[in-house]
């Protein structure tokens, strides 16, 4: 492919479908996951947490419930975890992704894929993640949120193009903006474990799903300023079977 077919085929992977609201955008998030796991039951399955996919796994749950999808034999891998919660701690992703979706629908537990961030050694349990995710054929499809300051999983800005599977630091902004969603602990996690910016550019497919006026700047920065990790989802640009759900007000700014 020429440069100039392959910048057109990059700009079209870089259109976003815009909808009217959050609920709109997260039902088509959804029903692409929903497809994709229709077409093959053994997807494998990159899941993000916070409170943007929240809506998506409300649908995927009521699918299973109504009769339309079984989850049994898809695999998942969580994007990221907080340093020192174990899965059992209300406050750990693990224990979001229970609440939200695989405690109400017929996943196996055997194949979700989950950091233990309690774990002894922590550089051992990255390192032993990413050997599972390396061993496992790699993620089908990759369902991202989007960081205020454009981070992807907790790949805060200055993470590198081919980061894999680490220990990060939060920003300060992150922090703040995840305080909000504790239910036990005081304050967030200093550190966490995450995939890097290469481990999900390896996904064979991303679904990048924002919504709200918080994230309307990092979409501009992400879609149309020129890639830089001081941006990471900027780094998205990379891939070529990506696709950007937002609501009108996160897309408020791309003009
Ligand atoms: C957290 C998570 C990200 C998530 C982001 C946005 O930091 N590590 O995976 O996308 O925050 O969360 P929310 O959807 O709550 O805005």
């Amino acid at each position: 492919m020429n440069f100039s077919l392959q910048k057109t085929a990059l700009n079209d992977a870089h259109r976003p479908t815009i909808f009217p609201t959050a609920d709109d955008a997260a039902d088509a998030v959804a029903d692409h996951l929903l497809a994709t796991v229709k077409r093959d039951p053994k997807s494998v399955l990159g899941l993000a947490t916070g409170q943007t996919p929240r809506r998506v796994y409300k649908r995927l749950v009521d699918a299973f419930l109504e009769g339309e999808v079984s989850f049994r034999d898809v695999e998942t891998f969580n994007l990221d975890e907080y340093c020192g919660l174990a899965a059992s701690h209300t406050d750990s992703f693990a224990a979001f992704m229970q609440r939200e979706l695989f405690g109400l629908a017929d996943f196996d537990p055997d194949s979700l894929n989950l950091i233990d961030g309690a774990a002894a050694d922590l550089t051992a349990e990255a390192a032993r993640y990413a050997a599972l995710l390396r061993d496992s054929g790699g993620i089908d499809v990759q369902l991202l949120g989007l960081g205020a300051n454009g981070h992807i999983g907790f790949n805060e800005p200055g993470s590198a193009h081919d980061s894999h599977v680490r220990i990060v630091d939060l920003s300060d902004e992150t922090l703040s903006a995840n305080q909000p969603s504790l239910t036990e602990l005081r304050s967030v996690p200093s550190q966490a474990i995450t995939l890097g910016i290469a481990d999900i550019l390896n996904a064979r497919e991303i679904i990048m799903l924002a919504t709200g006026p918080a994230k309307a700047a990092a979409v501009r920065r992400s879609l149309r300023e020129k890639p830089s990790t001081d941006c990471p989802a900027s780094l998205l640009r990379s891939h070529t079977n990506i696709h950007w759900y937002l609501d009108s007000a996160a897309a408020a700014e791309l003009g």
